[in-house]
């Protein structure tokens, strides 16, 4: 059985096959008379989405990705509030139940690291980890290098930025795995002092050569930069020790970024964004963020596949 958890999972041969199966769904997406074909491959299939967090985007583009394929879909989009979990039900027991059902594949999103593993132990269906806690975030990963790849043409030789809140956010942690699989890529990581990126991440790209540094000027780390990774501070998870208003100033960008920004290099962010990329900047052609957005129905479609095909 195939459960998607952590970017370990993939190597550098299955993501490739993968954003090559994505393009393919791509071109047929954004066409609508290019669809025909694809809905007849899963018609039988039922994908459920069960979230215990706030989204938008990775719920919806499964379940997208699960209809354009000619899936059902159903689940939870509030699990933490709607589900048997307030009755004080664990998320084993509420993703075994849910195993007898039959469903043929389960995205889940969790607010503790490490559930989507739980959820795997347990379950006889095959598990997508839709991001838990400040663990990791796979498929965005999975989206993000789609939508770098496009964008920026390559997947190896960058200069990528990865500013914002490193500390919670999953999704930096995600793509740091994947991009230390292609060779001469070089991160730099831009973060207030409390929301650094975790040790792990660091050694895991020190033992796969992926040379990285710290950077506190915003400037600096955009000098030369392929590729920019934005991301919000994330006001949730922040205690006493930080505040908000201060760290989310330090890392709005705006207009002024073009004056220093090489011409080919793109800005993406998993979104959602808050005031850390201005609005102004949406027209410019290095905006790529929404496109990459987009992505995510193709990329979760080649994921759906991969997982339901065993081929
Ligand atoms: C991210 C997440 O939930 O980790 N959103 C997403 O899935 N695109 C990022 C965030 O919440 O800031």
């Amino acid at each position: 059985m195939r459960h998607v958890i952590s970017s370990q999972d993939f190597d550098v041969n299955l993501i490739e096959t993968l954003l090559d199966k994505a393009d393919t769904f791509e071109s047929s997406n954004s066409n609508p008379k290019k669809r025909n074909g694809f809905r007849n491959l899963y018609s039988d299939g039922i994908l459920l989405n069960i979230f215990y967090q706030p989204s938008t985007r990775t719920r919806l583009s499964f379940a997208f990705a699960a209809m354009r394929l000619g899936m059902d879909v159903d689940g939870t989009e509030n699990a933490n509030e709607f589900s048997s979990a307030v009755k004080g039900e664990t998320l084993e027991d509420s993703i075994t139940v849910l195993s007898e059902y039959h469903p043929d594949v389960i995205v889940l999103r969790h607010p503790e690291k490490g559930a989507a593993e739980k959820a795997a132990k347990v379950s006889n269906v095959p598990i997508i980890n839709g991001g838990d806690g400040a663990g990791q975030h796979p498929t965005q990963a999975l989206l993000d290098l789609f939508a770098i790849r496009r964008e920026v043409g390559r997947l190896d030789n960058l200069v990528v930025v990865m500013g914002g809140d490193l500390r919670f956010g999953r999704t930096v942690r995600s793509l740091s795995y994947l991009l230390a699989k292609y060779p001469g890529n070089q991160i730099r990581f831009v973060s207030p002092a409390q929301l650094k990126m975790d040790a792990d991440i660091k050694q895991y790209l020190k033992r796969h050569n992926t040379s990285y540094s710290e950077m506190s000027s915003i400037k600096k780390a955009f000098d030369g930069a392929d590729v920019i990774y934005w991301t919000r501070i994330q006001k949730e998870h922040l205690g006493d020790n930080i505040d908000y208003d201060e760290a989310s100033k330090m890392y709005e960008i705006d207009e002024q970024v073009l004056s220093y920004l090489k011409s080919e290099a793109r800005i993406f962010h998993p979104l959602p964004r808050v005031n850390e990329i201005s609005p102004l900047l949406d027209s410019t052609k290095h905006a790529a963020y929404f496109r990459q957005a987009g992505y995510g129905v193709p990329v979760r479609m080649a994921l759906i596949d991969w997982v339901l095909s065993g081929d």
